[in-house]
């Protein structure tokens, strides 16, 4: 390729060539899993029950069963995995995810990834949530100035569920959840704090969507 950038500098039509070129030589290059979205349209059936299911909960403790639809598929994987090994507790997730391979994961991340967000986000106290943008400042850099970020890395936040949002921050917090990033932000957070930054991240519009329907983005 340095040879190539060479003669570029020399004329424009080398130039896009090289630029095709290097499109295919990208295409070609495998991505991680891409994911089959139908075959995990299929697999997620049994997902819809609860994750299809807008406000149903968990009973106990009690809070909404997480908005799964828009979600990253790296970080939908991610968290299937930790389910599948146990280091995530819940015993539902644990039993949902334990028969699922890679492949299966990467599929079912790819179907709920490409649906549409939510346009009408939790009502929340507008108070709470102004004084949760206030405190949010310092997630923004993972988690985007409203939550609905584009690393893939870091899940989604905006329009999920307050009461889900409040309960993973809570088990971060006490170690509940294991998550050594997510642990450092949540240690210091007080009570107070965590219902601001809940109310701020739902009241938010794209990001996530419970699939009641099968709206795609794309
Ligand atoms: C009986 C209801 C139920 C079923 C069925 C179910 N889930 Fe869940 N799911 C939950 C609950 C409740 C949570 C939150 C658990 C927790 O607090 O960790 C969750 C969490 C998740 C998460 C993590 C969300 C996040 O924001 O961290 C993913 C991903 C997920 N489920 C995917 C699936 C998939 C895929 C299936 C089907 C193979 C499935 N679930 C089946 C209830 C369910
Ligand atoms: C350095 C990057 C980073 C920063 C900054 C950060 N987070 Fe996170 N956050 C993560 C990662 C990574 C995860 C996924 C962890 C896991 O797998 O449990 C996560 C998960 C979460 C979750 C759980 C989402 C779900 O669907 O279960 C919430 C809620 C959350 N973060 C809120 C916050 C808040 C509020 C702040 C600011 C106080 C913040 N985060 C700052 C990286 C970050």
């Amino acid at each position: 390729m340095m040879s190539l950038k060479y003669h570029q500098m020399n004329s424009g039509i080398i130039k896009t060539v090289i630029l095709s070129l290097s499109m295919i030589v990208m295409a070609a290059t495998p991505v991680a899993n891409a994911g089959d979205g139908a075959r995990g349209e299929k697999l997620a059936q049994t997902c819809l029950g609860c994750h299809g299911a807008p406000g149903l909960r968990n009973p106990g403790p009690v809070y909404n069963v997480p908005m799964i639809g828009g979600q990253h598929q790296d970080y939908i994987v991610a968290a299937l995995q930790a389910y599948r090994s146990k280091q995530r507790g819940h015993g539902t997730m644990q039993a949902a995810a334990a028969n699922l391979s890679d492949q299966d994961m990467a599929d079912i991340g790819a179907y709920f990834q490409q649906m549409a967000g939510n346009t009408r986000p939790s009502r929340v106290d507008p108070e709470q949530a102004k004084a949760g943008q206030q405190e949010s400042a310092i997630c923004q850099s993972c988690h985007g100035p409203t939550g609905d970020g584009e690393n893939t890395a870091y899940p989604k936040l905006a329009g999920q569920y307050e009461n889900y949002l409040v309960q993973a921050l809570k088990d971060y917090r006490s170690g509940e959840r294991n998550n050594a990033i997510m642990a450092g932000f949540a240690a210091p957070l007080r009570i107070g704090q965590i219902e601001k930054l809940a109310a701020w991240f739902a009241s938010q519009d794209g990001g996530l969507s419970a699939p009641q329907s099968n709206i795609f983005k794309k």
